[in-house]
């Protein structure tokens, strides 16, 4: 049986040369009984493009994969690939591979043998299966294992097998499910790198599923953050943790402050708002919803400094707060202060740990906790 995948070679693909959209979600749902695993989804993937799905666990990134994959049909709504309608079509007649996270390979057969092993099935003849396996594991940088059995194989060799098993179809998409969760931190950096340059050098596009935030921020040109069967946010890594629109958002990616305000006042460009026990402050105006009532400020540690006696001339325009340290914690590459506001609230200030001599502080210390404008979000929810 010849496949779908084979008829269709990512040089050859008469969808990129058109610029329509890889993969094409509209207002996609899936109900499990009353659950809605998937609650409206509306996406578009590029040609090309390394996509990643964030979110929490159950907020339905692994179905809407499984969707695009054709493992589970939508209960409403619409996937086109590569400007096709997918409709109920099996995932076999999807230009598409999956990595799973579990990704069982067979034990009694070689690596060469695992990779083949799909190409074998839909009659590939044996001459280009063999330089077809040849290509993927040199894609994989793997070519020196191909005899070995898996067992032979560290965790992340055989993440790299799985990874050959699915390119060696040449898919126009590569769906991946949190393909690095079994193996151990440094690995898992490595991987994501490989994993980043593979699909520059292959053109496929990558949807990939991952709850791990810095994994996100590291491999992707665009990711959906999820919540409830939903997309709260789409973005660059940029976009999504310089400007998140809500908090839930701000929340989830990296670390950040959240101070309860209120909005004073508010013109086109800039807002006035007043933060209990420490007075005015400004911020720019917020990406989403109207400047109103209470809201939360959220500014990231790493943008707020510290300072001593700095006469205000110095620093026109920046926010600035009185606080008192409360705690000092070393952490390697940085340092995190804690400071109590004198409204109560605490604020985490994050410094970089540079050149020995730049002035300390230290616990019990009242130094002026500094800001610009521009770094501090306005957010509704
Ligand atoms: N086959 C199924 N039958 C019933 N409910 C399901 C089924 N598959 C998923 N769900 C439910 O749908 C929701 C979304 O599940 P999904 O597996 O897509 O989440 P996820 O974001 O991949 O989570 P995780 O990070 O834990 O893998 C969850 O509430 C889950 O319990
Ligand atoms: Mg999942």
């Amino acid at each position: 049986m010849q496949t779908v995948q084979n008829e269709r070679k990512p040089e050859i693909d008469p969808a990129r040369a058109s610029g329509i959209p890889s993969i094409v979600l509209s207002d996609v749902f899936k109900f499990f009984g009353d659950v809605a695993a998937v609650n409206g989804i509306s996406l578009d993937v590029r040609q090309g493009e390394f996509l990643t799905l964030l979110g929490p666990s159950g907020c339905g990134k692994t179905t809407t994969l499984r969707m695009i994959g054709g493992f589970e049909l939508p209960s409403a709504g619409e996937i086109l690939i590569e400007g096709q309608v997918m409709g109920d079509r099996p995932p076999y007649r999807r230009p598409v591979n999956t990595v799973f996270q579990n990704y069982a390979l067979f034990p009694h057969m070689t690596v060469a043998q695992n990779v083949s092993y799909g190409l074998e099935m839909s009659g590939v003849p044996k001459m280009e299966r063999k330089q077809r396996v040849a290509d993927a594991l040199a894609m994989v940088r793997l070519p020196q294992v191909e005899g070995r059995k898996p067992a032979a194989l560290s965790g992340g060799q055989q993440q790299r097998v799985a990874l050959a098993r699915a390119l060696v179809n040449r898919p126009s998409v590569l769906l991946l499910d949190e393909p690095l969760g079994a193996l151990d931190l440094k690995l898992r950096k490595a991987m994501q790198l490989e994993l980043k340059q593979l699909n520059r050098e292959v053109g496929a596009t990558f949807v990939y599923v991952t709850h791990d935030q810095e994994e996100a921020l590291t491999m992707s040109d665009r990711i959906a953050v999820m919540s409830e069967g939903r997309i709260l946010q789409l973005g660059t890594p940029g976009e999504i943790y310089e400007r998140p629109r809500t908090r839930f958002v701000a929340d989830f990616i990296g670390q950040t402050n959240f101070l309860e305000v209120d909005v004073v006042a508010a013109d086109g460009t800039a807002i006035a708002v007043d933060l209990p026990g420490s007075g005015s402050l400004h911020t720019r105006i917020p990406d989403a919803g109207q400047p109103q009532g209470r809201m939360t400020l959220a500014v990231r540690p790493e943008k707020i400094s510290l300072r001593k006696d700095v006469p205000e001339s110095e620093m026109p325009g920046m926010n600035e707060l009185s606080g008192r340290l409360e705690e000092v914690v070393y952490v390697g590459t940085h340092t995190q202060y804690l400071l109590r506001l004198p409204g109560g609230q605490i604020i985490t200030v994050q410094r970089q740990n540079r050149a020995v001599g730049e002035s300390e502080y230290f616990v019990g210390e009242t130094p002026t906790v500094v800001f610009s404008p521009l770094s501090a979000a306005l957010l509704a929810d």
